[in-house]
């Protein structure tokens, strides 16, 4: 048989479809092009349908070995028909990702970052103080009792501070007066009866006062109660304390000194100071010239207040209170102590 006879029959048909897929496979460059390829070539009215067909008509020798030609040719074509589109599928795909490139590598809008109000950081450095001096921290309740807040200090009903001046009355509903408590001092005698000594605590906590607001005044505002109940506590240990804590608070070469004051709950009673840190005690703005700067009041607690906690009078312990906004506004340099509660946030991020 020579290749002409050979291409005009069953078996050279095969063949010449096969060279045509191949080499339209070869040039195609989309998926879509394959796509016509397999619809042209495989499909129902395709060249291979054809040889099919044709099948029938032949003798039965010749109808096996075409049958087996058809076969290995159909298998081929779709074998290269799915590698074709496999590889165009894949570049493709690579094409749309880099087209559709993101360009991260500016860089993005940060948002703001927030951080710690100035008060809660000079509260909670003043705590951690305490707490490496051995205080345990507990806290109490904003709406109090007046027996807590005045009666079990030994503060008597005619004292100046409990007129409707100076403390906020708050209206329960109960016989029992309540106010807003106008100082840290009642968890002093509410720590003390919730047990018997020693207690070494510091009571960090928001206390409020009907006074005009003004650049040194705010009707609400932070203190700090410290108070150490044990055998053996004396004055010096009042001042030791306070000293250490002055010189972690403000810088190691301070010194402290301490006034007599008068404080219904402490007998003695005191006013304590620390040299000027700005101008080292010899007088400038932040200490009005003073050289020194009050920053609590401070006593050893009064018999009174250990009776009314059932405590032996003669048990021992010193207590002092300081404002946090006032230390902060030191620390801070700060003129005016409303601007800690303005919320003005060029304050704030300047602090
Ligand atoms: N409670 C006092 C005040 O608010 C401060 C103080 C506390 C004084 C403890 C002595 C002892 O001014």
């Amino acid at each position: 048989m020579s290749p002409e006879t050979t291409a005009v029959g069953p078996i050279g048909e095969l063949e010449a479809i096969e060279k045509q897929v191949l080499e339209a496979l070869g040039t195609a460059d989309s998926t879509g092009q394959v796509q016509e390829v397999q619809i042209s070539y495989l499909g129902r009215k395709g060249p291979l349908a054809r040889v099919g067909k044709s099948l029938g008509g032949l003798p039965v020798e010749e109808r096996r070995t075409v049958g087996q030609v058809a076969n290995r040719v159909r298998g081929l074509i779709e074998a290269a028909i799915a590698d074709k589109l496999a590889a165009l599928e894949s570049s493709e795909r690579e094409g749309r990702l880099e087209a559709e490139r993101l360009d991260i590598t500016l860089p993005g809008r940060m948002p703001p970052a927030g951080r710690l109000h100035p008060l809660t950081e000079v509260l909670e450095e003043i705590v951690d103080i305490f707490v490496g001096l051995g205080f345990q921290v507990a806290e109490g309740p904003l709406v109090e009792t007046d027996y807590y807040s005045f009666q079990a200090l030994n503060i008597p009903q005619d004292h100046a501070a409990r007129s409707m001046q100076d403390t906020f009355y708050v209206d329960t509903g109960a016989p029992e007066p309540f106010v807003l408590r106008p100082h840290t001092s009642p968890m002093q005698a509410r720590v003390m009866e919730s047990g018997p000594p020693p207690h070494y605590m510091v009571v960090p906590g928001v206390v409020a006062r009907r006074d005009e607001v003004d650049a040194n005044h705010l009707a609400q505002f932070m203190q700090l109660e410290g108070f150490a109940v044990d055998t053996g506590i004396s004055f010096s240990d009042l001042k030791g304390v306070l000293e250490a804590f002055a010189r972690q608070m403000f810088g190691d070469h301070l010194k402290v000194r301490m006034h007599p004051s008068y404080f219904p709950f402490t007998e003695p009673s005191a006013e304590v100071y620390v040299s000027c840190f700005a101008c080292d005690g010899s007088g400038c703005a932040t200490c009005r010239g003073e050289g020194w700067i009050e920053i609590l009041g401070a006593g050893m607690i009064h018999p009174n207040v250990f009776r009314s906690v059932g405590y032996d009078p003669s048990t021992t312990g010193f207590a002092f209170g300081m404002g946090i906004e006032r230390i902060a506004k030191f620390k801070y340099s700060v003129t005016d102590l409303r601007s800690f509660y303005e919320n003005d946030l060029r304050f704030l991020e300047s602090r």
